[in-house]
């Protein structure tokens, strides 16, 4: 009866550890920064973003103005689909969805996943500190 028991309960969490985990988001293992791949993601942002978000990341931007909602200001605005750097990767390469609508922030899963991973880092880089998590 014991090792009945005994197995209910392992077996218990073992259930539980997967229906938690199921509520979570795909994992995105986080390439951490370096200068290398900074400087990558400062060079495809110019390229790819700052005609939009403006050359300052301050959303300042001759686009800007015909666009509503405005391009993030990276150094103030909050974030809708999370600021850390695996919500901000899921952001850059599937586009930026707001209550299951698709917005002007597209996809661009196109880039080198080694861009997109600079560009991460790049736009995290000037976030204000209290809004990093
Ligand atoms: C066509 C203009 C345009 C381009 C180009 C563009 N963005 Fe955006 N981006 C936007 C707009 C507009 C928003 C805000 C969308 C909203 O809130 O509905 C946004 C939002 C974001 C956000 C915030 C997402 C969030 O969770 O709130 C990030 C991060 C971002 N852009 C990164 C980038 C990067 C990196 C690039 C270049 C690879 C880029 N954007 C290119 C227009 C653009």
């Amino acid at each position: 009866m014991k090792k009945v028991v005994g197995m209910f309960l392992v077996m218990n969490v073992v259930l539980s550890s997967v229906v938690l985990g199921a509520d979570k988001k795909p994992a995105v293992k986080v390439v951490p920064s370096t200068p290398a791949l900074l400087a990558k993601g400062k060079a495809a942002f110019a390229i790819n973003c700052a005609a939009c978000h403006g050359d300052n990341l301050d959303g300042n931007s001759p686009a800007a103005a015909a666009l509503n909602p405005k391009p993030r200001n990276f150094k103030v605005d909050a974030f809708k689909g999370g600021e850390d750097a695996a919500s901000v990767f899921t952001t850059i390469t599937g586009g930026l969805m707001v209550d299951g609508k698709p917005t002007t922030m597209v996809a661009f899963g196109h880039l080198p996943v080694e861009d997109r991973w600079g560009l991460v880092h790049y736009v995290l880089s000037v976030r204000p500190k209290k809004a990093k998590k």
